[in-house]
């Protein structure tokens, strides 16, 4: 039986991907790995030298030169991975609300996402891999053998997010998450270049009422199948 090498995993956010794409790695052995990370990581970046996130050629300058790495975890405190920029570890830092509200706005500027995509594109080839984005089918491993868009209700993933902030002590209301989520959907679905939608030959998946479980059973049917 042939497995597919690259799994492209794409959907709106807390929609689940993350959870599934890291638990879909560690049964096949591939890599896993969250393309999120790196427009999080421009936005920290931002939001800490006080640049202004309107200033699209500046943003598109730290993308550029700015050095991301995703590598395994140095600390056991619930971390998948560490996430360093320019060798500082902000691996929690770019999980804050302040970078949640404005991750989109750096997402949909086309320079950032040339910079970006051309790494991730070079790490999807390698093959054994299970790539997470927005945009992972459509443009950035157009050619991945298996592609699953993973899609539920805005209410259901503001929910899950806003017990994860809670979890982690941030100070916000299930209404701010909600509203902050549906802006972050309609920038993302909506921007020009590279926008949230499923691949043509992508498997829609809807996870309302599905147990992370049952989301990869479901999804490592489709791996078999897949060959
Ligand atoms: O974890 P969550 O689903 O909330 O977000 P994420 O996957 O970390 O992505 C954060 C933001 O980065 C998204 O809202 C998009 O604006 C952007 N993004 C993107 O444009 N393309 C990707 N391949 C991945 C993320």
């Amino acid at each position: 039986m042939s497995l597919p090498s690259t799994i492209a995993i794409d959907g709106p956010a807390a929609s689940g991907k993350s959870t599934l794409a890291r638990r879909l790695a560690e049964r096949l052995n591939y890599l896993y790995f969250d393309t999120g990370v790196m427009y999080r990581a421009v936005t920290w970046l931002a939001l800490e030298r006080q640049a202004s996130l309107e200033d699209e050629a500046l943003i598109t300058r730290f993308a550029e030169e700015t050095q991301i790495d995703v590598r395994p975890p140095s600390k056991d405190d619930g971390r998948a991975y560490d996430v360093l920029v320019d060798g500082e570890d902000v691996t929690w830092a770019i999980r804050s609300p302040e970078v949640d509200a404005n991750v989109s706005v750096v997402a949909a500027y086309a320079g950032v996402r040339r910079a970006l995509t051309e790494q991730q594109r070079r790490i999807g080839l390698r093959g054994r891999v299970v790539m997470v984005g927005r945009d992972i089918g459509t443009v950035v491993l157009p050619e991945a053998e298996l592609k699953i868009y993973l899609d539920a209700s805005v209410e259901e993933r503001a929910r899950r997010r806003y017990q994860e902030c809670v979890a982690r002590g941030d100070a916000v209301t299930y209404e701010e998450v909600l509203q902050a989520m549906k802006r972050r959907d309609q920038i993302d679905s909506t921007r020009a270049v590279a926008p949230l939608r499923p691949a043509e030959d992508a498997v829609i998946l809807n996870s309302d009422d599905l147990t992370a479980e049952q989301v990869i059973e479901q999804v490592l049917s489709y791996v078999r199948n897949c060959g």
